[in-house]
């Protein structure tokens, strides 16, 4: 059996920022109060012009650059995960898009829709194709342009949200690279709790009409009090069956790169894991929650700044609408 690794990261953010001053001029709300209950300070999004206008067009170029950081070339690449609540359309898939912007030629296109776990989730098929030979690159992308279903007259959801996409290059170990690779992945999800966090309109069933257009349904809405309490239980449930299968202990762990929701979760999820804050990787205060983005976002640029390298033992944790949630432990 092959052993998947991660070989590259890229990553996308819109330049155009939204402070929480900004979000001070548009509902009731202050910079204390984000600060303080949040973490965030700003964050990054998609202004609806120029080439970069949604969730495909980042997903590119988060793609690109994993690849070309991977040492590859887009036809190298056999099969494309894109984890995404933010489609650029109902059908078809946005791995579709990647895989024609970027030139890939015939390959495995797919979406998954696992909210801000979706990276995970993508990370961890990824690893089942080129652990069984179905695959032997995987692009795993995380992407979404989570402002084109945010509510901006809801104070409790709109501060948090930002746009953005990152991804990586799923392979197999070389020779030589034996340590190296994907350990140990834990998936899971729990549909009874899916009206915590949904958007009641706009799909098949309740579709957008003339009359409901306009409707605060269309845009995600979230019991955060709620969220919140399952995020903490079930995320450190998630990385303590992880560290279990591989024999790991968290004392042994280079860094900790989880979800950026909320910077009171990640501190929370810090002390659980008892790992001090050094090692929890954190920039929700200037990227807000990014949905499936998050993960491979600061993974990409705890790579690119030096914070983790080769062989750095990484344990990530996502936790999201479904609800869903999935931990992966991996060696650069
Ligand atoms: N500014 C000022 N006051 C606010 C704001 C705001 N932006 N938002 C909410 N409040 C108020 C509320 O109205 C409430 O007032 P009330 O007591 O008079 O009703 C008060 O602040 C406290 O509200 P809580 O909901 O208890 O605030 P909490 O401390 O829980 O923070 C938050 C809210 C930030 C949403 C938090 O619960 C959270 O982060 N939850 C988890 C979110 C998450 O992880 N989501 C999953 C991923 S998202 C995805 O899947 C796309």
């Amino acid at each position: 059996m092959s052993h998947a690794m991660i070989r590259g990261t890229g990553s996308y953010i819109p330049d155009k920022v939204l402070t929480n001053s900004d979000f001070e001029k548009m509902v009731d709300t202050s910079d204390d109060w984000i600060v303080e209950r949040t973490g965030i300070k700003e964050r990054h999004v998609l202004n609806g012009t120029g080439n970069v206008r949604s969730c495909a067009d980042m997903a590119t170029i988060a793609g690109r650059r994993a690849i070309e950081d991977a040492g590859l070339k887009p036809t190298d690449i056999d099969c494309i995960v894109v984890g995404t609540v933010t489609p650029d359309y109902p059908l078809p898939a946005v791995a579709t898009m990647v895989q024609e912007n970027l030139q890939v030629g015939r390959a495995v296109v797919m979406d998954i829709v696992a909210a801000c776990a979706g990276f995970l989730y993508g990370l961890t098929v990824a690893r089942a194709f080129v652990n069984t030979g179905v695959s032997r690159n995987v692009l795993v992308i995380g992407s979404e342009h989570l402002t084109s279903i945010t509510n901006y007259e809801d104070r409790n959801t709109c501060v948090l949200f930002g746009d953005g996409a990152g991804g990586a290059v799923v392979t197999a170990g070389r020779p030589g690279e034996e340590g190296r690779g994907i350990l140990s992945t834990f998936l899971s999800g729990d549909g009874q709790y899916r009206e915590l966090l949904h958007i009641p309109l706009g799909g098949a069933l309740n579709p957008l009409t003339p009359e409901n257009v306009e409707s605060p349904d269309r845009f995600i809405k979230m019991d955060g009090r709620e969220v919140f309490k399952l995020a903490v239980r079930e995320m450190t449930d998630a990385c303590d069956r992880v560290l279990a299968e591989a024999g790991v202990t968290s004392d042994q762990l280079d860094m900790v790169i989880p979800h950026q929701a909320n910077a009171r979760i990640i501190e929370a999820l810090g002390k659980k894991l008892h790992v001090n804050s050094e090692r929890v990787y954190r920039n929700i205060e200037r990227f807000g929650n990014t949905s499936s983005a998050s993960v491979p976002i600061a993974l990409d640029e705890a790579r690119r700044t030096g914070k983790v390298g080769e062989g750095s033992l990484i344990l990530s944790v996502a936790f999201g609408g479904g609800l869903v949630w999935g931990a992966a432990l991996y060696r650069l």
